[in-house]
């Protein structure tokens, strides 16, 4: 039986995370408990910590524990769980917009971590970093072209579409691009078997980034990049269009007017965006916001939940399928995650942070 739990315990607003110990928690029906080697910072975690993001709904009460996904190791299987043994390697997402779990059980800034079992995927021979750097932005990117706007998922479903991806440069953003480029009626193993250039396959995607980042935009399989700074960005971006999938994976004002904009000219339609606020649209133009990220914690979604922790994930992870974004390894474990944190908040860092509990 897992024993010694350690924490990055959140105090309260404003205050700093605390090292330390807590009760080792044990899985229920349909959990498993999972030894944590790997978290990646998110902006949603950073937020939460230094911002107040999520007050007066996910975090409630204090003292708190932040922390979404992670990837380690199952050390003991609850009752009912089929599929997941001890020792098997796993990713695994817990619920961020809750109220405060005055257990601990939940929340990946932990050693020991009880996850559902429906949303932890095995990994086989991945490494932890590379499933923590793919999961949470990738679903989220999926989640919100596929569940979201109806694209189709890979494999299936036409491929004829433009899309356009705002923000490309971030982990959204640069797997929305590669999912979107992804999705035609010829499955990956396909694609692989008969030597295809995946250019030839996929939706045309058309993206905004940073003209430092427009080599790899390319490669990732952008047929035009435009530098979301540019004055004529939009302009450039109508004579390109029109577009059937719109997401803007940076989310701010700027990006949803431009979207909103370029939407009205071609007669209205919707489009995705990973930030909400308020933003004046035209009548004919609506704004997706959700939790992307966690529409497969809900029942509502427990179809797109199975199909991305049971078939999806687990084959994007196997056959390599997205070139992952940048990341750097920060030592010092628990004790990393307020400074690294602090680091993601005030956009000092390209790619992702990744901290190992264990150490
Ligand atoms: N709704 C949801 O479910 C959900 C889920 C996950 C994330 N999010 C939100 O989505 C956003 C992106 O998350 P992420 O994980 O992709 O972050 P990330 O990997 O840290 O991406 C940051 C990068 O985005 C680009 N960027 C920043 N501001 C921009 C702007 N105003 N316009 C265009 N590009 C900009 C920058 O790239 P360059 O410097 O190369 O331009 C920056 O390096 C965050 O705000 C996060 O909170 C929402």
């Amino acid at each position: 039986m897992a024993t010694g739990n350690l924490a990055a315990v959140f105090p309260g607003p404003g205050k700093t995370l605390e090292v330390t110990t807590v009760e080792v928690n044990h899985p229920g029906a349909g959990e498993v408990l999972v030894r944590n080697h790997a978290v990646a910072i998110q902006p949603l975690d950073a937020k939460m910590l230094l911002a107040g993001y999520g007050g007066g709904g996910a975090l409630e009460s204090f003292p708190a524990l932040l922390g979404t996904g992670g990837a380690g190791v199952v050390e003991e299987v609850g009752e009912g769980v089929t599929g997941l043994a001890v020792g098997d390697r796993v990713v695994f997402d817990t619920r961020a917009y809750v109220k405060a779990d005055v257990n601990r059980r939940e929340g990946t800034w932990q050693k020991l971590v009880i996850s559902d079992a429906r949303t932890t995927a095995k990994i086989g021979d991945t490494a932890f970093e590379q499933a923590v750097l793919i999961d949470f932005p990738l679903q989220t990117a999926v989640g919100a072209l596929h569940v979201f706007l109806g694209m189709a998922v890979p494999g299936s479903g036409s491929s004829e579409d433009k899309v356009l991806i705002w923000g490309a440069g971030g982990a959204v953003g640069s797997y929305a691009v590669q999912y979107a480029k992804s999705v035609s009626s010829v499955d990956s193993s396909m694609i692989r078997k008969l030597s295809i250039n995946t250019f030839q396959v996929g939706h045309t995607v058309v993206v905004t980034a940073s003209p430092r980042d427009f080599e790899r935009q390319k490669r990732l399989g952008a047929s035009e990049m435009i530098d979301y700074k540019a004055a004529d960005a939009v302009d450039r971006l109508r004579q390109l269009g029109p577009y059937k999938y719109l997401f803007t994976a940076s989310g701010d004002p700027a990006s949803q007017k431009a979207l909103a904009s370029l939407l009205e000219a071609q007669g209205g339609g919707e489009f995705a965006s990973v930030l909400g606020g308020e933003v004046e649209l035209p009548s004919n133009v609506q704004r997706v916001y959700r939790a992307f990220s966690q529409a497969a914690q809900q029942e509502e979604y427990s179809d797109w939940r199975a199909w991305w922790y049971r078939e999806y994930l687990p084959k994007v992870l196997r056959e390599g399928l997205v070139e992952t974004v940048k990341y750097t390894k920060v030592p010092g474990g628990l004790g990393a995650l307020q400074q690294a944190s602090t680091n993601v908040f005030e956009g000092k860092v390209r790619g992702k942070l990744i901290v190992d509990p264990q150490e």
